[in-house]
């Protein structure tokens, strides 16, 4: 159960802790969620590069396409809101897959997930945890270290989210994308976001969306991102210096110990034995 410093902050809903930001209410009625044949659902575990994909699709689609916050984040209110926008919608999630409303599955909505290495997002996850006072209190990066590998952090298990997600990476409507390939090659990537969404867009176009997605421009615009808190993928800050923090790969090697490493990869080779990635 919750520790006391979590208490107001957190609580638990299928066995995953969820911020209070999510009501309980929301999180029981999304089964019944209306998803319409065009959305395109944007799914990841937290600090995996949400933001980041989501400025890419925004910079592909933003004529036809509104994005919303995430679909667990809010009230009971929120799907009545989510019903009534008119214009198509890419609506992020951190839900495991199998949290998702069942009827983005019926109507093969697509989906673009994006993973990171774990020990990555672990870091980034412990410094949004550190400065977010949405978020219970990390005394120190051991302590958070435990608690990412128990899974007894926001929205659950690494390893979980991953393999529920894994199961569907070759379904027609699911597109798989990991951030450090993203890195490597950004205009590749975007090129097939842009063919996996079914866009024409000009390798011109791919390559301006791509110099607008770099870390260094997306930072220097998040203004503009949180003027409008029901647009915002993260709702649970305003500091956008927390969502934006470094941007790089292998920022892990900064933060693990030796023991902590080999602690992690031994749990890694045993919850991911019959993963493919
Ligand atoms: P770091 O904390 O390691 O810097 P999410 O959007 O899922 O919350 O993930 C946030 C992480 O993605 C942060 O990682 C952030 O810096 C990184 N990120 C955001 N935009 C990025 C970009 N344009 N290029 C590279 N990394 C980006």
């Amino acid at each position: 159960m919750s520790s006391p410093s979590e208490a107001g902050l957190i609580h638990m809903f299928q066995g995953i802790r969820f911020t209070t930001k999510s009501s309980p209410e929301l999180l029981k009625s999304l089964d019944t969620f209306d998803a319409r044949e065009d959305d395109i659902l944007l799914g990841s575990y937290p600090k995996s590069g949400t933001h980041w994909l989501a400025g890419v699709i925004t910079k592909l689609c933003s004529t036809q396409f509104i994005i919303t916050s995430a679909i667990e984040l809010g009230d009971v209110s929120k799907l009545e809101e989510l019903n009534k926008l008119s214009s198509k919608r890419i609506i992020p999630t951190h839900l495991d897959y199998n949290m998702l409303p069942p009827n983005f599955k019926k109507n093969k909505c697509k989906m673009i997930y994006i993973s990171r290495n774990p020990k990555d997002t672990a870091v980034s996850m412990y410094h949004y945890y550190r400065n977010n006072p949405n978020l219970p209190t990390i005394d120190t990066w051991t302590a958070f270290f435990d608690l990412f590998l128990k899974g007894d952090v926001v929205c659950g298990s690494w390893f979980d989210h991953f393999l529920s997600w894994e199961e569907h990476a070759n379904e027609n409507n699911v597109l798989f994308l990991f951030y450090e390939d993203m890195k490597k090659d950004l205009p590749k990537i975007v090129k097939e976001i842009s063919l996996f969404l079914g866009l024409n867009i000009s390798d011109n176009d791919i390559q301006h969306v791509s110099t607008m997605s770099s870390f260094s421009e997306m930072k220097k615009n998040t203004e503009k991102e949180n003027s409008n808190p029901s647009h915002t993928v993260c709702a649970l800050t305003s500091n956008r210096e927390l969502v934006f923090r470094k941007g790089t790969v292998g920022d892990w090697k900064n933060h693990f110990t030796p023991k902590q490493n080999q602690r992690f990869e031994e749990i890694f080779n045993e919850k991911m034995k019959f993963s493919k990635m």
